[in-house]
């Protein structure tokens, strides 16, 4: 059974001064999900953007908003990130004392709640988790910037994860994030990933690309 794949992709990667503009450049692209990454200079090193930039570039696009919150105790921010346009939202396990009971604020709120995973954490962290997210996002590098290498054994635990659902017969989004390009992402596909994100690999070249780098992405999925 073939299965397409989504594509999210990652604004980090942008033209931060024409953020807006560039929503809507990746969105004419192709790309199925806008991925808006929220830096917090504490959970990783390095400081991005806010729900007030979110909501501004919100009209540019109507795909969903797919918001990867690197931020410590998230919870304390989940509202404003609901308000300002987010479809789904992800916590970093690491990051959050009581990951399932902002997990499963996020859901009641109606909004789709994620799980991130960084490189170090085991994937069996997940067990218990499952019941209360949408999506699981396996970090493919250490959380923080854009145009790092795939570690490769993060690979295999996307593997594992995807075993993992099929045992406890979970239809999650199954999101890797992190290096991925045209070279690898066959390889990431074939393990079990069904929502990709990519940053530098899409928006290399400038806006005459991202149809282009986009479908180079796009490979298909086979059950
Ligand atoms: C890294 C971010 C990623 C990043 C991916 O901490 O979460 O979303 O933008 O960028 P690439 O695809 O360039 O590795
Ligand atoms: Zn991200």
């Amino acid at each position: 059974m073939k299965e397409n794949i989504n594509i999210a992709a990652s604004i980090l990667s942008a033209d931060f001064s024409k953020l807006g503009q560039e929503v809507k450049e990746v969105d004419k692209g192709g790309s199925d999900m806008i991925h808006i990454d929220v830096m917090d200079g504490s959970f990783v090193p390095n400081i991005t953007i806010g729900p007030s930039v979110i909501s501004k570039i919100r009209p540019f696009s109507k795909k969903p908003f797919d918001v990867h919150l690197m931020i410590d105790s998230p919870a304390r921010h989940v509202d404003d990130f609901i308000s300002a346009g987010a479809d789904i939202l992800t916590i970093h396990y690491e990051a959050d004392k009581h990951p399932i009971r902002t997990l499963d604020y996020i859901k009641r709120k109606g909004v789709k709640a994620g799980i991130a995973l960084n490189p170090a954490t085991p994937e069996n962290v997940l067990e218990g988790i499952l019941d209360y997210c949408d999506l699981i996002l396996i970090m493919l590098v250490n959380p923080g910037f854009g145009g790092q290498k795939t570690i490769p054994s993060q690979i295999k635990k996307v593997k594992e994860v995807s075993n993992m659902l099929k045992k406890y017969k979970k239809e999650v989004y199954l999101e890797v994030d992190g290096g991925v390009n045209p070279l690898n992402v066959k390889n990431i596909v074939k393990a079990g990933a069904n929502l990709i994100v990519a940053g530098n690999a899409i928006f290399k070249g400038g806006t005459n690309f991202y149809k282009k780098n986009i479908s180079a992405l796009r490979v298909p999925r086979v059950k």
